[in-house]
């Protein structure tokens, strides 16, 4: 990306199923690169802009949403995305910050092109058109089998499951087995983490990796 060429920022996303404990180890990374003087900004998708925020709820919450037809959530998610890359990400990374990304473009591939059936090619491009060049140097995917996936979200303090978590069992091991496929194809950039060994060991070699790998 050319922003790496003018900049030491660096974006990180976090990837993997709902309960897959991302946003536990977004913090625990956070404070790991604070103690090494890092700026660090920590974003989440669909969100982190008042925009993105308020398409979120209309994704996440609308009690119509269950009429959404898939087209129309892969744009929403994208237009979120567009926002994000260009009033946070890209300041943050050009002044030198660590961005952490609960969720980026990959979410919209497994998500929407393998969840919900969607083609690769529009789902690429819009993809792509959405984060112009910035791309993730690094992705953590936090691996969790689909029925602890399910498990953890019932334990999950709220009243009712948003749309996106009402979701089943088949749907949720496609969103895994997708995640896989994708980080077996580009080795490079992902790193595949076991999500059912405890949170310590999960942080330890999160920022293991993230060292080796950023050097
Ligand atoms: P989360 O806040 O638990 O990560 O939930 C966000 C939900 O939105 C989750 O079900 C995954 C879904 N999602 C997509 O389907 N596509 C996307 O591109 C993104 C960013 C999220």
């Amino acid at each position: 990306m050319p922003l790496k060429q003018k900049s030491s920022g660096r974006l990180i996303s976090f990837e993997g199923s709902e309960g897959s404990g991302k946003s536990t180890q977004i913090a625990r990374l956070a404070a790991h690169f604070q103690k090494s003087q890092r700026d660090v900004v920590t974003v989440r998708e669909p969100g982190g802009t008042e925009i993105g925020e308020q398409i979120r709820n209309i994704i996440v919450h609308n009690s119509k949403g269950d009429e959404m037809c898939a087209e129309t959530e892969l744009l929403l998610f994208a237009a979120a995305r567009a926002q994000l890359v260009r009033e946070v990400m890209v300041p943050a990374l050009l002044r030198g910050a660590i961005v952490l990304s609960d969720r980026f473009l990959d979410s919209s591939t497994v998500y929407q092109g393998i969840g919900r059936n969607l083609a690769a090619d529009p789902v690429n491009q819009i993809n792509r058109f959405a984060v112009g060049n910035v791309m993730p140097d690094l992705t953590v995917v936090i691996d969790v089998p689909e029925e602890v996936s399910l498990a953890r979200l019932k334990q999950r303090a709220s009243d009712l499951p948003d749309r996106m978590e009402r979701e089943n069992v088949g749907f949720y091991r496609k969103v895994r087995e997708g995640y896989l496929v994708l980080a077996k194809g580009m080795p490079e950039r992902f790193i595949v983490i076991d999500g059912t060994k405890s949170e310590d060991a999960i942080e330890k070699k999160i920022w293991t990796e993230i060292q080796t790998r950023l050097k």
